[in-house]
């Protein structure tokens, strides 16, 4: 089974070909080729992603990325019979520009070897998602291949379940999983395969947004988490230590809840009245990098606890965070019984491998592909 994958639900464009075979028992999955553009320095002078700009962009670019992965994977072939259509046409009225580009790479080319379209159907910024899903629709109509649309959220979960030997692993469950990316930050329970529980989440800004926004008053570029966890790092090699504490919010209290925004309100009201020096930005850095972790490891253990997993994933774009990735391990480690999986950092963050990978697991091609719709609010409560 192959799986042409493709996520567009914030500033990455994404697209990837995987490759599954069931080899009896275990599934080998084979990345044959995957592109990724991130447009975040054309974000950056926004201070944070754009979403007309993100839509934009992703135009333009995802059906370069797609034609130049098929080209180079030789599976292109000429056909004059492959035709746009006025209705094809239709579906991208508000996406001109992807069904002009779209048209002039793939009119009159066959496609060899692809099974299926994987695309993120939500959540994320709806016009954003809304050019994946129209390009889906625009190369399943065109090459007549099923589409599977794909919960984001859950495409990071499984992007930790593929193995270093690149199989899929096959988890124990229950599975509690522990989101935390620029958009969310959720406490999910999996009590099976495709089944979810949102025990908690943030109230107000994700983990992601808090190192963006504090990077923001600090003077750092966007993304703010990389620039965060370098100048973190540096404070903890040199032990510098902030004069700022900031809150841990909510980590005493009973829910499954967080809340970040009062970070960078707290960062805000010292940057207002005194200017940061460059050894007091990186133990700042380090102190938010302290508030956010603790803050979550606080939720997890009491998730744990309370539902005695038999798997823990860390996944989402903060799961790149090295001080996060070693304090998440080594909690769920003191758990004996407990298996912990989290994803390499390229795979942490967005990219359209994770959107193939869950799409293989789930299987659940879409009846009416015409119809498919973006849907920014998709939740991964079953
Ligand atoms: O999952 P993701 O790529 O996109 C969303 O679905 O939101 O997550 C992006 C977020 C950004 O807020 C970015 O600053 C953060 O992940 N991030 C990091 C690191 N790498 C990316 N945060 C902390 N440390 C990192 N190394
Ligand atoms: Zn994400």
């Amino acid at each position: 089974m192959r799986i042409l994958s493709i996520e567009t639900s914030c500033d990455e464009t994404a697209v990837a070909l995987l490759s599954f075979s069931d080899t009896g028992g275990s599934v080998a999955c084979q990345v044959l080729g995957e592109k990724l553009y991130s447009q975040a320095e054309k974000h950056a002078a926004y201070g944070g992603v754009y979403p007309n700009l993100a839509k934009r962009e992703h135009q333009h670019n995802l059906p370069h990325l797609t034609h130049d992965l098929l080209q180079e994977l030789n599976l292109l072939s000429d056909d004059p019979s492959v035709l746009c259509t006025d209705e094809m046409a239709s579906w991208c009225d508000r996406d001109q520009d992807l069904f002009n580009t779209a048209k002039e790479l793939f009119e009159k080319k066959a496609v060899h070897g692809i099974d299926r379209i994987a695309v993120t159907r939500g959540p994320g910024l709806s016009p954003a998602l809304w050019v994946g899903i129209n390009a889906a629709k625009l190369y399943a109509a065109l090459w007549n291949i099923p589409i599977i649309p794909i919960n984001h959220m859950e495409g990071h979960i499984v992007a930790a379940l593929l193995s270093r030997d690149k199989c899929l692993i096959t988890p124990a469950y229950p599975l509690l999983a522990l989101l935390v990316s620029g958009g969310h930050t959720q406490l999910v329970l999996s009590e099976s395969a495709n089944k979810y529980q949102i025990l908690g989440g943030t109230v107000d800004d994700a983990a992601g947004e808090a190192f963006d926004k504090v990077a923001r008053l600090l003077g750092l570029p966007y993304p703010g988490g990389p620039e965060i966890a370098r100048l973190a790092k540096e404070a903890r090699k040199r032990d510098l230590t902030s004069s700022v504490s900031l809150p841990r919010p909510m980590s005493k209290d009973e829910t499954y809840n967080v809340s970040f925004a009062g970070l960078k309100t707290a960062v805000r009201t010292v940057a207002e009245k005194t200017a940061f020096s460059e050894d007091e930005k990186k133990a700042l850095a380090r102190e938010l990098e302290d508030a956010v972790t603790e803050t979550l490891l606080a939720k997890l253990q009491r998730a744990i606890e309370a539902y005695h997993p038999r798997s823990v994933v860390l996944s989402g774009g903060v799961a790149a965070n090295e001080h996060v990735r070693t304090a998440v391990k080594t909690l769920v480690q003191s758990y004996p019984s407990v298996d912990y999986y989290q994803p390499t950092a390229r795979q942490a963050t967005d990219n359209a491998v994770m959107i193939g990978v869950a799409a293989y697991r789930r299987q659940n091609v879409t009846d009416n592909p015409a119809n498919l719709t973006a849907d920014p609010n998709l939740s991964l409560a079953t």
